[in-house]
């Protein structure tokens, strides 16, 4: 979590840094700073609360300078506040630093410093950063040096941009396991967690990797390994989106507009993948590994939250079709499980819209370990875990902005479809049942599109339910995932409490909790667990619980016994959550919006979750 940026160039760092934490913001945005170097003085500007706070108060204090480095907050050490705001200093102002990380060594690093006479003003993990650098940092000892020393004393994670007084024209910057990027412009640079806070000036970056620390002046830059002193040849690569597909456009939340983008975000999923004659999906990212797939008897799916409900749609699928059996596994419980996992027939498969989620990136690291292929979905272009696995598919959805997954969901869904024709098609999938699969892939753009064309409907029924304290979600086999998902959209944005239950367990428990406050939302296509979902829903309405339900078009039995219907395109079993997900979107989104929250940033969470 958090967005950090730097910028040296000829120009006005401020703007600049501060466009860059606007573009940044969805990473954190509980307190933010920036300083800039003026001359021979570094000075700092930082608030408590989001950007537009900073914003206002950089109006009152302007900062001016041609380099500097900011930040974005999400807190993890010390609470939300000025003191606590990045970029931290020593206690001689002489070294700033931003990062994006967990120091997790620093306790007895600070007592030891604290020993020596040090002075904190913050109850920050990255305080001592600065510090340290300050103590190694004289005449003989340039920044880079001073920095890399720190490095080898530290523990944890951090991308990490600093400055310093005594070399004012000049930003070192390093990276382990939280993701920077260099963007090279003319005559300046730009350095940041994410593209979207570089594409503004350049499409040239650089992806620094793990243990890499780069020097940026006005005149270039060298990037070199932390323990190595020659300097790497990196690739530049180029951006291949633009800013657009970053902006809100004329949606007034990015969730909105990314949930509107379905239908495009899956054509692009789809693009030059499916070969509908011939019932087979094309992977290249799996060229080099398709003969290792071919002998895979076990599949480990592995992922965290809306990601985690993709994997377990995956499940369903890739065991029904593709005849492979499957586990589903939450990336922070499966590095501590001592999974028995043999690395001859099975393979590990995470899901990560980001590439940068820590939990899974750790799951890939420990199923290295264990010698297990290691595969991803992904959507980030040459994110850690993108890099990290040995193959991989990406969604290609553009960025995703809101804190909300949506889009990333969808096109997870659809990959995990392409993936399970994939493996099927190697295995005893006939060519029907393929042809069915791709027909039924193709037409989902088009089906999306006349939900989101009913998305009116919703915000009616929004405000209906607005006063509602507590829902159920509700659904079977393919669509339980859908009602785990549904229910954690409504929460994350809304904080209406809701549970995802599957529709067997009602009756084991969660029933008690049924009145006729308390809703039930069942998703309840017409698919192979139809009448037992419609049993179900019997036992709800008759303890007198209002009822929602997402159904198939031209259901009518299902409009007699619902309070509300909303209705969804038919499609193949197995696709059905790919439409069934939408509307739960807009509900959670409407549901939010009438309480007047803040939907792209909800209280608390943060977008990308680079820490454990
Ligand atoms: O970037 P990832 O897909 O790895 O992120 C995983 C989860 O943190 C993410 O899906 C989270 O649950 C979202 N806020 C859900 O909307």
């Amino acid at each position: 979590m958090c967005g950090i940026v730097g910028y040296i160039g000829n120009r006005e760092a401020s703007g600049i840094l501060l466009d860059g934490l606007h573009r940044l913001e969805y990473r954190g945005y509980d307190s933010a700073g920036l300083a800039v170097v003026d001359g021979k003085q570094i000075k700092r500007v930082r608030v408590q609360g989001k950007v537009a706070a900073l914003a206002s108060k950089l109006k009152q204090e302007p900062l001016s300078g041609s380099s500097g480095i900011a930040h974005t907050r999400w807190a993890t050490h010390g609470a939300p506040s000025e003191a606590n705001a990045h970029p931290h200093c020593d206690d001689k102002g002489r070294v700033y630093v931003v990062h994006n990380g967990i120091v997790e060594n620093y306790a007895p690093l600070k007592q030891e410093l604290q020993q020596e006479g040090h002075v904190f003003s913050s109850e920050t993990d990255t305080e001592v950063i600065a510090h340290l650098i300050s103590k190694f940092l004289d005449e003989n000892t340039p920044l880079e040096l001073a920095v890399k020393k720190v490095l080898k004393l530290i523990k944890g994670t951090y991308a990490l941009l600093v400055i310093a007084v005594a070399e004012p024209g000049k930003i070192v910057a390093a990276r382990q396991s939280s993701p920077l990027r260099l963007g090279v412009g003319q005559d300046e640079f730009i350095i940041a967690s994410d593209a979207s806070a570089i594409a503004n000036y350049t499409k040239q970056l650089i992806t620094l990797g793990d243990g890499e620390v780069a020097v940026i002046t006005r005149a270039g830059y060298t990037i070199s390994e932390l323990h190595g002193e020659v300097d790497l040849d990196k690739d530049i690569e180029e951006i291949d989106w633009n800013l657009d597909e970053a902006g809100k456009g004329d949606f007034p939340h990015y969730m909105l507009k990314e949930i509107f983008e379905q239908p495009e975000a899956i054509k692009n999923s789809l693009r030059g993948r499916l070969l509908v004659e011939d019932g087979q999906a094309v992977l290249g990212g799996l060229r080099q590994v398709e003969d290792r797939l071919r002998k895979i008897k076990r599949l480990h799916l592995i992922a965290c939250g809306t990601a985690y409900h993709a994997a377990l749609v995956g499940e369903y699928m890739l065991e029904e079709y593709a005849n492979v059996p499957t586990e589903v596994c939450v990336a922070s419980e499966f590095r501590y499980r001592k999974a028995i996992l043999d690395p001859e027939t099975e393979a590990v498969l995470v899901i990560s819209q980001s590439g940068e989620t820590a939990d899974t990136l750790a799951a890939v690291k420990e199923a290295k370990e264990k010698g297990l292929l290691t595969l991803g979905i992904v959507n980030v272009v040459g994110s850690s875990i993108a890099q990290a696995t040995e193959a991989g598919i990406y969604n290609h959805v553009g960025p995703e902005i809101g804190v909300a997954s949506t889009k990333a969901f969808t096109s997870q869904l659809t990959v995990l479809a392409l993936l399970t024709l994939f493996l099927g098609r190697q295995r005893n999938m006939s060519l029907v049942i393929g042809k069915r699969i791709a027909e039924e892939l193709k037409a989902l753009p088009l089906k999306i599109e006349k939900i989101l064309a009913g998305s009116q409907l919703i915000s009616q029924l929004a405000k209906k339910y607005v006063r509602v304290n507590n829902f159920y979600y509700v659904g079977r086999k393919y669509n339980y995932p859908i009602a785990l998902e549904g229910a954690l959209k409504l929460k994350e944005i809304s904080y209406i409490h809701a549970e995802g239950a599957p529709a067997g367990e009602l009756k084991h428990g969660p029933l008690a909790m049924i009145d006729s406050n308390f809703p039930a939302l069942f998703i309840i296509p017409q698919d192979s667990v139809y009448e037992k979902n419609v049993s179900n829903l019997e036992e709800v309405r008759t303890r007198g619980a209002k009822l929602l339900a997402i159904a198939t078009a031209g259901d009518n039995r299902l409009a007699g016994l619902a309070d509300e219907v909303l209705y969804i395109p038919k499609t193949l079993e197995m696709l059905t959550p790919i439409l069934s997900v939408v509307p739960l979107q807009l509900l959670a989104y409407q549901l939010a919006i009438s309480l007047d929250r803040d939907v792209d940033k909800p209280r608390n969470l943060a977008k990308s979750v680079t820490v454990e």
